[in-house]
Formats: structure tokens, sequence, C-alpha cells
């Protein structure tokens, strides 16, 4: 197995089992071992063959082509093996509720696992409290206690663990949340407002909208659409935060309504999931599909098929550190397969990230490996049966029997994308050359495509190197032919509609959602900004994310850090 260097330290650093000094006591080969062989013990369960199985799985993973989510790698065959990145859990207006979900949440961040909450249904601040004659604190108050326990669990923890906070936009309290993140770091927490599509509606009539209580359902006042939208652009523009999660448009493809209503995602907005509802992720990396020139999609059905099988296994020998959790994840068994490496697979084939034909392409592959983890659920539910609350679903309601009712997710696989050295998700590269610290040791990263093809055509130098480190673009750069430029261009050189088009293309055949990063230069202006938002809308995404470079940043946990 061929690992850079920084896979080797990130490995090391946070993967590798340890002994009680911490020293590493396995390889990463014998990592991916573990990994398989413990997923492949669900096949037990089903009278399967879990050798066979296990060995397809190893083949799978030790080759880069697909990676499970990093709580997977590191925590598979451990005593307490929580295998889910993605969890939601409720918040009700009671201290018992709120502290209740507190120490759900510390267990989940314990395990490595991301989750949102939606705090919409606190009263607002300043409102009554019953049974002390007080005042009411407001959601802000609780995400900050949220935050401060974030911060206290995860020094002890292996990973930086990540939290969503949600506020609906007809909250009482939305002004001081969408503000929260100019004033205060909150660095736990990517904030998000649910705004609905009566507010879109009011915005674009330029009309009141009522704030409501939640607790006694009253309007509290109207306020103009506009001065909220303005509000949220404001200081997305300032800060990244809030983003926004468009949340009739995530209900409208909920596919297990029976259930109950969608009201948060997790931490990076890629998985929209019910109350008490966790998902497993894995990322198939395309930039190891293309062969002869052209995408190889014998192989890419081939190991759908297999990624699919292994998230529905993960699923049975996953150790879940909250009962309720584990009743609703095994009730709906939702899994999101998704992808890493396009940017790459795109040079691979000599297509520019924001050329026409690469949209033509995203919605190709990704309609691909929709049909045919789809294909592979039904054939599984064929096996072990549907998934439990399949009686009243969509599915149900179409005539199709699934295993599970999701299986497609776009994550942004931070982590898993330095391990299998490819670009991160389906973003495009932010910098052809740059300089990451990892612990004690810094690595220099120089796009490997681009010096591949920087020799082959004759224009690579140490010169050529040295403006590259400098500038981490090819632009300026006369030696540099025209098609090459094209063809490497880098988040900040492709237009905020043509990133949108791109999530929007991959959206259409996902049923979770995607994540991306809406980078923008640091001139983008305010009235830039709000035409994203509602472009986003009006696409049909599910949300969106802006980062503006230069922005103040609260939040440490963004797709961009990655690159
Ligand atoms: O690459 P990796 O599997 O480590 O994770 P990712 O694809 O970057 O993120 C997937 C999800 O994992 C996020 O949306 C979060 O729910 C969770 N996560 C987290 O909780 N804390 C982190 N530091 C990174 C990810």
């Amino acid at each position: 197995m061929i690992f850079t260097d920084r896979a080797k330290t990130v490995l090391e650093i946070r993967y590798l089992l340890k002994n009680e000094k911490g020293e590493p006591i396995e390889n990463p080969e014998q990592l991916f071992q573990r990994v398989s062989s413990y997923i492949a013990q669900a096949e037990k369960i089903y009278k399967k063959n879990s050798f066979e199985w296990e060995e397809k799985f190893h083949e799978l993973i030790s080759s880069l082509r697909f990676l499970p989510n990093s709580p997977a790698l590191m925590n598979a065959g451990k005593p307490k093996a929580q295998l889910a990145a993605c969890f939601v859990l409720p918040i009700e207006d009671s201290i018992e509720s709120i502290f209740k979900t507190l120490k759900d949440a510390a267990l989940i961040l314990q395990s490595g696992g991301g989750t949102g909450f939606n705090f919409s249904s606190l009263r607002p601040k300043g409102d009554v409290v019953r049974s002390t004659g007080g005042v009411a604190s407001g959601p802000v108050s609780f995400m900050k206690i949220f935050d401060k326990a974030s911060d206290i669990i995860k020094q002890g923890g292996a990973r930086r663990g990540a939290n969503m906070g949600v506020l609906r936009v007809d909250h009482p309290d939305i002004f001081e949340f969408i503000r929260i993140k100019r004033i205060e770091s909150l660095s736990n927490f990517n904030i998000s407002v649910a705004v609905t599509d009566s507010f879109m509606e009011a915005l674009f009539k330029n009309d009141y909208f009522p704030l409501i209580n939640p607790r006694t359902k009253e309007v509290v006042r109207k306020v103009k659409a506009k001065d909220i939208f303005d509000e949220i652009v404001e200081s997305a523009w300032e800060t990244g935060d809030p983003g926004v999660i468009f949340i009739d448009t995530i209900n409208r493809s909920n596919p297990t309504p029976h259930i109950g209503q969608i009201d948060s995602t997790n931490p990076c907005g890629e998985q929209p999931l019910l109350p008490y509802e966790a998902c497993i992720l894995g990322s198939l990396n395309l930039s190891k599909y293309v062969k002869e020139g052209k995408i190889d999609f014998e192989r890419l059905e081939h190991d759908v098929k297999t990624a699919t099988r292994f998230l529905d296994d993960a699923i049975d020998v996953t150790h879940y550190p909250v009962p309720e959790v584990e009743k609703m994840h095994k009730g709906n068994r939702k899994i999101g397969l998704g992808i890493m490496g396009w940017a790459d697979c795109l040079v691979e084939l000599g297509i520019p990230y924001n050329h026409k034909k690469a949209l033509a392409l995203a919605e190709q592959v990704m309609q691909f490996i929709s049909e045919k983890s789809h294909k592979a659920s039904q054939e599984l539910a064929q096996e072990r049966g549907v998934f439990p609350n399949f009686k009243g679903s969509v599915w149900e309601k179409k005539g199709i029997p699934m295993r599970n009712a999701t299986t497609t997710t776009i994550a942004p696989t931070g982590t898993i994308s330095i391990i299998a050295d490819c670009s991160s998700g389906i973003e495009p590269y932010f910098l052809l050359a740059y300089k990451q610290r990892i612990l004690d040791t810094e690595f220099e990263i120089i796009n490997k495509y681009l010096i591949e093809i920087a020799q082959k055509q004759g224009f690579y130098s140490e010169d050529f190197i040295n403006q590259l480190r400098q500038k981490g673009t090819l632009r300026g750069m006369k030696e540099v032919p025209l098609r090459i430029k094209r063809l490497f261009k880098t988040a900040l050189e492709i237009t905020p509609e043509e990133h949108i088009q791109m999530q929007a293309s991959f959206q259409k055949y996902t049923d979770n959602a995607v994540s991306k990063t809406i980078n923008l230069s640091q001139r983008t202006r305010k009235e830039d900004v709000a035409r994203i938002f509602i472009l986003a809308y009006k696409k049909g995404l599910k949300g969106i994310t802006i980062f503006r470079y230069g922005s103040k940043r609260g939040t440490l946990l963004k797709i961009s850090d990655a690159h």
C-alpha cells in the first residue's frame, strides 16, 4: 500500500490503534484488515460467509477506491465501536430535555460523531418560566452551554467533534442567533437558519413575516422578511456563518414522513436527519475510476454494490451510545454513499471544473451511483428484509422494497480524502500548492497532476514551482498553455454560479444532501451573497454555505480547511 507522508501522519495520530502509552499497535495495513473484518461480522447475522465479504471489503478499501467515514476507521473492532459520523438530537422546551440531550451529545462527541440540533422549540429570551417565576434565557444561551461542554469533552477525544445549531427563521430570537458568530466564536458550532418556503415568498414580495413564540404559538411581532434576510447576508459575508437550510425542500424529500419531520442536518449540512437519527457515510474515490480517458462504469457499478453492502452491514455492528438513536437508525437504516476525488477525476479526463461537460458528467455519474445503490439496497431487502419503518414510507408508495430509507450523501471527506490522497468531496482545488501543518510537521502539497502535466508538456522548472508556491494558482504564468490554466482553475477562479450549478447537478441524484462550500473572493459584495442565496433556493438545493476569502471565521470546521 502506498500512502503519502501526510496520510501516514494523519493515520498515526488519529486512526491507528494505540496502547496505553499512546504508541501505535497496528500499521495502516492492519487498520484496513481490522475494519474489513469487523464490518463483515454482520454477515453472520444473515447466515452469510463473513470471510468472503471480509476479503471483498478489504480489497475495496485497501485499494483506496472507497473509504467509510472517520469513526468507522477509528472505532471498528474496539469494544465501543461507534461507526457513524452524523447524528441529530431533539431539544424540547424543558430543562430535562435540554440536559438529557447535552449528555447524549457528549457521548456522541466522545465517539467521534457530529451532532445537529434544532433549538427552535425553546421559548424565546425574556419569556416566562412558570416553575421558577423567572425569565427564559432563550436558545442562544443554551447553545453556549453546548459549545462549552464540547470544548471540554474534545480535549479528551481523538478528533475535534462538530455541532450544527439550527434555528427556524420564524423564531423570535432569530436576529440574535444570526449575529452570534460576529460576537462570539462558538467554535464548536456551525450554525444554519432553517428557512421556509413562506419566508422566501415573503422575501420575494417584500412582505412582513411573523415571528412566533414556540411555547404559545402566538405571533410575537411581524418584521420585514428582507430585514431578516439582510441580517443573514451581513453575517455570512462577515464570518461565513450562518449557512441556510431550506427546510421545506428537505422535507419534500423526507422518505419517512410518517416517522417524523426533519428539522436539522448534521454539522456539515450533507445529512438531513430526524431527531435521534444517525447515518454512516462512505465515499468512492472517483480519481481511481478513470481508464483510458473514460470513467470505468463497470467497475464503479461493482464497487457501488459492495460499498452499499458495507454500509448496511456497518449499521448492524455499530455500538450506539444512545438507545433512542439505535432504535431510529435501525428503523430507517439510512446510509450515505457518495464520492470524493471529483476534481482529480475531471483533470484526468481533461475536463475543466466549470465546463458544461463537467456538469453533465456530474449528473451522469451521480445518477448512475444513485440507481446502482438503490438496486443494491433492493437486493439487500430481498435477502434481509426491508427497513423496519418501510410501511407508510415514500418507498412503499412507489412500490420499491428498500433495505435503506436513503443510500446517497455527498460528504466533505475532510480527512478521508487526505488518507486516500485525492481532492475532497466534489470541491474544486482550493490551491495548487500550499502548506499544511499537522501537529509538529509541516507538509507541502503540490498538485500531483499538475506536476505530471508540466513535466510532460515541458513547462516544469524550478522557477515554475517557485511561482506556484507563491501564488497557489496558474494565473499570470506565461509559460503555461491556456488549456492547462483552464483545467486547473481553483475555487476562487470559479464563479459562485458555477459552484452552485455543480452542487445542484449532484443534488439532483442524491437522496440526502451535498456538502459544498461556495468559496468567494474577498472583494465579493453583500449583494452578491444575497443573489447566491436566492439562486441556491431556486435551484432546489437543500442548503448553502458560503465562505468569503479573508473573512473572519469563528468555526474551524469548514470544508475549505481540508484543501
Ligand atoms: O473525512 P471524514 O470522514 O473524517 O469526515 P467529513 O466527510 O469531513 O465529515 C463528515 C461528517 O463527520 C461531518 O459532517 C460531521 O457530521 C462529522 N465530523 C465531525 O463531527 N467532526 C469532525 N471533526 C469532522 C467531521
